[in-house]
């Protein structure tokens, strides 16, 4: 096995750029780190060869060029969730520039190999606008909408980075240019580590749907309101917030999951009986129909709530994807070349969204997983042992390779 080095050494000079002195690292989507971030990547490549540029969107693309085929893209991202881990994103990116660096130096494969860092994977100002964008999935007439949670413009902040809005649709690229993506990625869950095995062949990434949700109940004096007399947006969000788990947890699928992860209370004083709550939830299964019954449910629960506590209750579906399978025949090559290895590998589902949900819609895409040290994941404690980072590696530049034979890609 290749000690992967280089890989190691790039992987840690990426991880000093945003950075926390508390620790956690937070490089939010087109801020300063983020950009700093994206920029040295692109140095990086240029240093190892490849062309290297910024997309309309700011996505940042190097590529080894090659001959007129398809290309094989592997991709992931750099920006975090604020307090997050080292590995999410950044090791997939890292990773595919080893893969391209080795495979460069040994001559090519005849096929150009590109690897992109998708701009605002973690949904800073929408679930997945940059790998959108470059699918053209993007709706370009509504981006000056798009904010994050602080209020700021997606569209000042990509004019802020350098990038002008209004070229936003010449990042969407004709999908048939690509002949195969691959995400490297670290598993973000239990299951490889417990099973005590080394990598992990994505079968399907579950789909979701966001729900915003606003309690509106009345903003009274805390001191002399009787009980009896208050609408307090809280206590139905406490109340929703309990029964939510619990439909969680009665239903039927085991890869259910639902999260209140946002909640905006109004006006927030210790004196002032709540008036407004608003919540932002997210459920998710491999099962689309999961998800269905669950939002509509969730739906259904937040009004019966709403109505006992005296509040008038708003939903609002604010995004939905459906669940991706990934390729059989990429999941083959993955299964083969790891077997190759000599290492064992497993099939599993991905609870996490990333940008293969979004290529993998249009181009055939896979995904292989490295285990996550306790399952942990968003979170500075986040961590993947050194020798499976390599050996998926190696299993990433073997699988490449033999895909630049592929009989069913152009
Ligand atoms: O939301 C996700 O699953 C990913 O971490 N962005
Ligand atoms: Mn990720
Ligand atoms: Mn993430």
């Amino acid at each position: 096995m290749n000690e992967a080095a280089e890989l190691r050494a790039d992987f840690d000079r990426l991880a000093e750029i945003g950075r926390h002195p508390d620790g956690g690292w937070a490089r939010p989507a087109f801020g300063a780190a983020d950009c700093a971030a994206h920029d040295w990547f692109l140095d990086r490549a240029r240093g190892a060869g490849l062309s290297a540029r910024y997309d309309a969107f700011g996505n940042a693309i190097a590529r080894l060029e090659g001959d007129g085929r398809q290309a094989i893209v592997f991709g992931s991202h750099l920006d975090t969730v604020v307090q997050g881990g080292a590995f999410d994103g950044a090791l997939g990116v890292m990773a595919g520039l080893e893969v391209v660096r080795r495979i460069a130096a040994s001559g090519g494969i005849g096929r150009p190999l590109e690897v992109v860092a998708f701009r605002d994977e973690e949904g800073r100002f929408g679930p997945f606008v940059g790998s959108r964008a470059m699918m053209g999935r993007l709706p370009l007439d509504t981006l000056d909408k798009l904010r994050a949670a602080d209020g700021s413009l997606l569209v000042d902040a990509l004019r802020a980075a350098g990038f002008a809005p209004e070229a936003a649709g010449e990042a969407a690229r004709d999908p048939a240019q690509i002949g195969a993506y691959l995400e490297l990625h670290i598993e973000q869950g239990p299951v490889l580590e417990r099973a005590g095995v080394p990598l992990g062949i994505v079968s399907a990434i579950a789909g979701q749907e966001r729900l915003a949700i606003r309690f509106t109940g009345q903003t009274d004096h805390a001191g002399t309101t009787p009980m009896a007399m208050r609408r307090d947006a809280f206590a139905a969000t406490a109340r929703f917030a309990d029964r939510f788990r619990d439909l969680i947890l009665a239903d039927a699928s085991e890869t259910l999951r639902g999260t209140i992860g946002i909640v905006n209370l109004m006006p927030n004083q210790g004196n002032v009986v709540p008036g407004e709550v608003r919540l932002g939830l997210e459920i998710r299964d491999i099962e689309a129909a999961a998800v269905e019954r669950t939002a509509r449910a969730t739906e259904a629960l937040a009004a019966d709530v709403g109505q006992a506590f005296g509040c008038t209750v708003k939903t609002r579906s604010v995004f939905r994807d459906a669940p991706v399978v990934m390729d059989d025949r990429l999941r083959a090559v993955l299964a083969h070349c790891a077997d190759g290895s000599g290492a064992r590998s497993m099939v599993l589902p991905s609870g996490a969204n990333h940008d293969a949900g979004v290529i993998g819609r249009l181009v055939p895409s896979a995904m292989l997983f490295v285990p996550s040290q306790g399952g942990r994941s968003h979170c500075p404690e986040e961590h993947t042992d050194w020798p499976h980072i390599a050996l998926a590696a190696d299993v990433l530049e073997a699988a490449v390779r033999r895909l630049g034979t592929a009989p069913w890609m152009t």
